[in-house]
């Protein structure tokens, strides 16, 4: 079954080479929108947007992105073992795909940040505080959303988190107020240099399981 919804959805991946075509604001305010209307614990709508454009912002940035890569990239063990050629492949291509964004995020037509604050979440009462879910889980749908919405406007994206190595610097060079906010992703966003596919996903059947564990669709 498919649908234009189906359709984006299927289609949608981390994209993270882009033409040098700016994005709109109205292009980018529409994926605002629906970013916003994403679902959140008690509606509680934690996150802001920092939306960069100008290039010292998105430089600033990108420095710290760079740096941040560089370490995450040294700390990934050597992967030598893989299911079978495609996989190897697939892999190869993530690498060198997220390597080329380490090396020029700051030429990014756009690069968002997804923001939320730092504070009290868990509710508690006489028995103790009650894990209700972090509250990461209420700014992620709208990061999904985000990109869908990119998507449907044939605009790429990729969610990003290796930032977050270096938080306090890169919300210390945007004017953030310091110890309010934490990163919860940063999404470039452009026309991508390649083309929209399905990407290689392990089929739901694999991992689905109805009533009781083990029993498989
Ligand atoms: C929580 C999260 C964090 C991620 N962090 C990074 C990142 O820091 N840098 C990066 O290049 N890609 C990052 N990605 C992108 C993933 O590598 C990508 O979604 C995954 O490999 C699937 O890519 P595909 O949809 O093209 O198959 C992240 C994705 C998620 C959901």
């Amino acid at each position: 079954m498919s649908n234009p919804v189906i359709e984006a959805i299927m289609t949608t991946r981390a994209i993270r080479r882009f033409t040098a075509e700016p994005v709109t604001n109205e292009e980018i305010s529409t994926c605002l929108a629906a970013a916003q209307q994403a679902p959140s614990g008690g509606n509680v709508q934690p996150q802001q947007y920092l939306v960069l454009t100008d290039p010292e912002a998105k430089t600033a940035v990108a420095h710290w992105y760079a740096r941040a890569y560089d370490r995450y990239e040294r700390s990934l063990p050597e992967a030598t073992e893989f299911r079978d050629e495609s996989a190897r492949a697939s892999w190869e291509r993530t690498r060198n795909a997220s390597r080329h964004l380490a090396d020029h995020l700051a030429d990014t037509p756009a690069i968002v940040l997804f923001l939320q604050p730092i504070i009290p979440w868990a509710p508690a009462d006489a028995e103790g505080p009650m894990d209700i879910g972090r509250l990461d889980a209420s700014v992620y749908p709208a990061v999904q959303n985000f990109c869908l919405a990119a998507r449907s406007l044939g605009i790429g994206t990729a969610v990003t988190t290796v930032i977050r190595i270096y938080t306090a610097e890169v919300l210390a060079a945007l004017g953030v107020p310091e110890g309010r906010f934490e990163i919860a992703a940063l999404v470039p966003m452009g026309r991508p240099r390649g083309s929209f596919g399905v990407a290689p996903r392990k089929p739901s059947t694999k991992v689905t399981h109805f009533n009781q564990w083990g029993n498989r669709p």
